[in-house]
């Protein structure tokens, strides 16, 4: 039996796919693995029993990765699974931009009790004027799940599309329209976009990297959207951009002190993700990560860990190892494992950065002081038994 804790509330049919070998806890240091959203984990502390954090989403910067990571816990995250909800949010938010709809839906309600409201709605209408979507340029930034959906809708809805991904998949470039103009330098996308949307994960390499220079670069009367995360525009910048008239909205979804209520900006509350659909389709995602992982000690979209999968045990044992990216380590547990008298039927070694995981399965008993001897390698920070 496993016992898995919830940081955040997570979709109910989404956590009915744990199997009956799973048990909710309210306890964190009771659980052996955790599901989460956006609580921030920086300052908790994890009891030695978790082996695993699913992220129910795809940022992940509300977890240490490295710390869990040092202490043997995998973290997962959901890649993809709330790509169309907030693909969908992204259009929204254009169609926000470019034409005011929030402020004749407003007028609306503020002339609800004048009898004429039929007759004066077309006087004022003229104050709520935009433009359209077709014809317009997109520069997307990041081309991964969600910004291949939100590039080919873009394409669907007559805009002409350019895309910058110095790192995009296979899979991701056989997804693409091939109407989308593929842009090797962002300076160009920066120079002939009416609209930037930028789709890519906060890491110390892309914080602020929509800059004050980026935005300078831009055309006049652009429009902005963040579906990121909020520290990837200097936003101080985009803000002067706004005064200047250089930028004409900036749509965020991460409000924050400095843009929230603010003329020219447009935020929404973190709604990107907050579909039923993407909700459910996160968890059931998380949900298998995990049993996958409990079960058959099997990563599969680990953000610290490299993904690694040997099916189901059908061996006498399986047991994970997960240690220092570094030479002689498979030399050193093979070898207790060979003195303890085990015979291994199959393994598999796969490292990812400072990180690596192997799997071992073996025939044999497996006794407890050999875990322990296993665990008194250096380099090894867990030895976890799964079989
Ligand atoms: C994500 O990173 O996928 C979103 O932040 C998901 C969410 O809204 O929880």
């Amino acid at each position: 039996m496993f016992k898995y804790h919830c940081l955040n509330p997570l979709s109910q049919t989404g956590l009915d796919h744990f199997n009956t070998n799973y048990q909710k806890t309210d306890d964190l240091k009771d659980a052996d693995c955790i599901l989460v959203r956006s609580a921030k984990m920086h300052d908790l502390t994890l009891d030695p029993k978790t082996v695993a954090v699913a992220r129910a989403g795809a940022g992940v910067n509300n977890i240490p990765l490295e710390d869990y990571a040092r202490q043997g816990v995998v973290v997962f995250n959901t890649p993809g699974a709330n790509a169309n909800g907030v693909k969908e949010l992204v259009i929204a938010g254009m169609l926000l931009a470019s034409r005011d709809i929030v402020g004749g839906v407003n007028w609306s309600k503020d002339n609800a009790s004048d009898p004429d409201i039929s007759k004066n709605m077309e006087k004022a209408k003229k104050q709520f004027k935009g433009t359209e979507l077709a014809g317009k340029k997109l520069g997307v930034i990041g081309l991964g799940a969600i910004g291949q959906m939100v590039a080919n809708a873009a394409v669907s809805l007559g805009m002409e599309v350019y895309g910058y991904d110095p790192y995009i998949s296979v899979n991701a470039a056989w997804n693409l329209s091939r109407d989308i103009h593929h842009e090797t330098n962002p300076a160009r996308l920066y120079a002939e976009a009416d609209f930037i949307t930028v789709h890519i994960p906060l890491l110390d390499s892309t914080r602020g990297m929509i800059d004050r220079a980026a935005i300078e670069s831009m055309k006049k009367g652009v429009i902005l959207l963040n579906y990121s995360r909020d520290v990837i525009y200097d936003e101080a910048a985009v803000m002067d951009g706004i005064a200047a008239g250089k930028i004409r909205k900036y749509v965020t979804d991460f409000p924050n002190p400095l843009t929230a209520g603010k003329e020219g900006v447009i935020a929404t509350p973190h709604l990107g993700a907050s579909t039923e659909e993407s909700e459910e389709n996160c968890t059931v995602m998380a949900v298998k990560e995990l049993m996958d992982y409990m079960e058959n000690g099997n990563i599969t979209h680990s953000v610290n860990y490299p993904d690694c999968t040997m099916g189901i045990c059908s061996s006498d044992g399986r047991i994970a190892l997960l240690h220092h990216n570094t030479k002689g380590v498979i030399a050193k547990y093979t070898s207790i494992l060979g003195d303890a008298g085990l015979n291994i039927t199959d393994m598999t070694n796969k490292g990812k950065g400072d990180f690596a995981y192997s799997l071992v399965d073996f025939d044999g008993e497996l006794k407890a002081e050999t875990v322990e001897a296993l665990e008194g390698i250096d380099e090894i920070y867990k030895a976890r038994v799964i079989k």
